[in-house]
This record gives C-alpha cells, structure tokens and sequence, in this order.
C-alpha cells in the first residue's frame, strides 16, 4: 500500500532523514522505532505532507506524494496523527471530530465516519459535547486519534501515542492500535514504547541518525540482540 524509498530531509542544512525507505502493507502495523532525534518524526511527516522532502519517493496505492501538501494526501489516505495531541481545546468533542473530516465534501460519508468514530470510542460518544479542554490526558488523546479516523484513512500514522498516558492506559491504547487495524486500516506506529509496540506489530523498522538499521517481523526484532541492548535493557551482554 505505501512504499517510501530513499527519503532525504535536512533541517537548515541539518541531516535528519538519510535514505529512509520503508513499507507497509493493507491493515498491516508496522513500528518505527529508534532513539530521540533519530529521525522517525521527520519521516512521518514527510509522508504525511507536513513537511517536503529533499529526494526521495512515496508511493501510495499506486499515486506518487513525495512533495504532495497534506490536505492533497489526506484525500488519497494517510492520516498522521501528530506528537502531541494538539485537539482544540475550546470546541466540543464532536466539533474536534468534525475538523478531522475537513477534507471530506460528502456529507453521508462524515456521517458515517462519525458513527465509526464513535462506535469504537464509546468515552467519546458518552461525552460528545463536552469541552475537548476538559477530557483528561488519555481521553485527549483518543480524541486525537479518532479525529485522524474520521478522515476514513487507509493508513493511519500515530506518532507516539502513548507519551504522557499512565501506565494503566498504554494497554488500553495498543488494544485499541489492533482493533482500528482489525477494522480495515493499515498502522505505521511511531513508539517509544519498544516492547509493547513489536507485540503487536506485523513488521518494525529501527531507525540511528536517519536511516534504517535493521528491520524485520516484530518477533525477530524482539529476539535481536541490537534491539534488546537498546531499548529493551535485556541483551545478553546488558
Ligand atoms: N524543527 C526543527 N528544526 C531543526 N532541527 C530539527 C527540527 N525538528 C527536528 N530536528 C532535528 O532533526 C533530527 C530528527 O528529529 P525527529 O524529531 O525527526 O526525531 P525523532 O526520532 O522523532 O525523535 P523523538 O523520539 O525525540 O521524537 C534531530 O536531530 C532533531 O534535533
Ligand atoms: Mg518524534
């Protein structure tokens, strides 16, 4: 479904994404793993449209968007659902929702992208007119991701979603990842919660300063020895 191949992005002349290439299949999970400043935002957001790679191409579904703004490739699919929740916090639930379907001009498919949304988020449903401001944090974020959903992607990008979510709720969140999964749609998961994440993946990538170091199904990258050194704190040599 999406095929990236060498993307390239600097920041004022600073490297950030070297050569990234990537895929993900239909209703695939696919993680993107790696340390802080390794490059995994600046690759979503080149393939979401948020900002214009220097080289490189992104196929989707056969349509190339390497450079493609993101409402363009909002249309063909790929939603990303950003760091940081960045819901507005003076409008309602539902009024956070129907922004996520600002790309959508048929009124019967926001409509039923509503009813979607809330069938698997029934918190938001309970709770549609509440000032967005008010949920909690874990609520929030939820928010945030349904608002990516009523945009009907084929492929929802989640940047780390369970930053900031107590304990308790990260495994409300990665059961929910598997349900949108299990509905039809295709996951690229940008985590720091590397154990978890390679659980539920089909397929991880680690990124180190820009570029892909190794790859693989999330049961081999849980066994290799580079990924228990580095994020796991479990390698044998630990
Ligand atoms: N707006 C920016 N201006 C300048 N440099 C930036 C900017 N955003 C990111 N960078 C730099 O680009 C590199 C990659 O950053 P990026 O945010 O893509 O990493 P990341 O893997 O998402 O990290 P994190 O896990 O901390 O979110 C880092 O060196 C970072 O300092
Ligand atoms: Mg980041």
């Amino acid at each position: 479904m999406l095929k990236v191949e060498d993307l390239h992005y600097a920041y004022d002349g600073a490297i950030a994404v070297a050569g990234v290439s990537l895929e993900v299949g239909d209703t695939e999970i696919v993680a993107l793993l790696g340390a802080n400043g390794a490059g995994k935002s600046t690759t979503v957001k080149c393939i979401a449209g948020a900002q214009r790679p220097a080289r490189g191409r992104i196929a989707f579904n056969g349509a190339e968007l390497a450079g493609r703004p993101s409402h363009h490739v909002v249309r063909h699919g790929i939603t990303l659902v950003p760091e940081g929740r960045m819901i507005f916090p003076q409008l309602s639930v539902v009024d956070n929702l129907e922004m996520g379907a600002y790309a959508v001009r048929d009124q019967k498919a926001k409509a039923q992208s509503m009813d979607f949304v809330l069938d698997l988020f029934p918190r938001l449903a309970e709770r549609r007119s509440q000032l967005a401001g008010l949920m909690s944090g874990g609520e929030q974020q939820m928010l945030a991701i349904a608002r990516g959903l009523m945009s009907a992607p084929k492929l929802v990008i989640l940047d780390e979603p369970s930053l900031g979510l107590m304990p308790t709720l990260v495994q409300g969140l990665f059961d929910l990842v598997r349900s949108i999964r299990d509905r039809g749609i295709g996951i690229l998961l940008v985590e720091q919660n590397v154990h978890q994440s390679l659980r539920i993946c089909d397929r991880g990538y680690v990124l180190e300063k820009g570029q892909v170091v190794l790859s693989g199904t999330g049961r081999e990258l849980l066994a290799d020895d580079f990924v228990q050194k580095a994020f796991l704190g479990t390698g044998a040599a630990a």
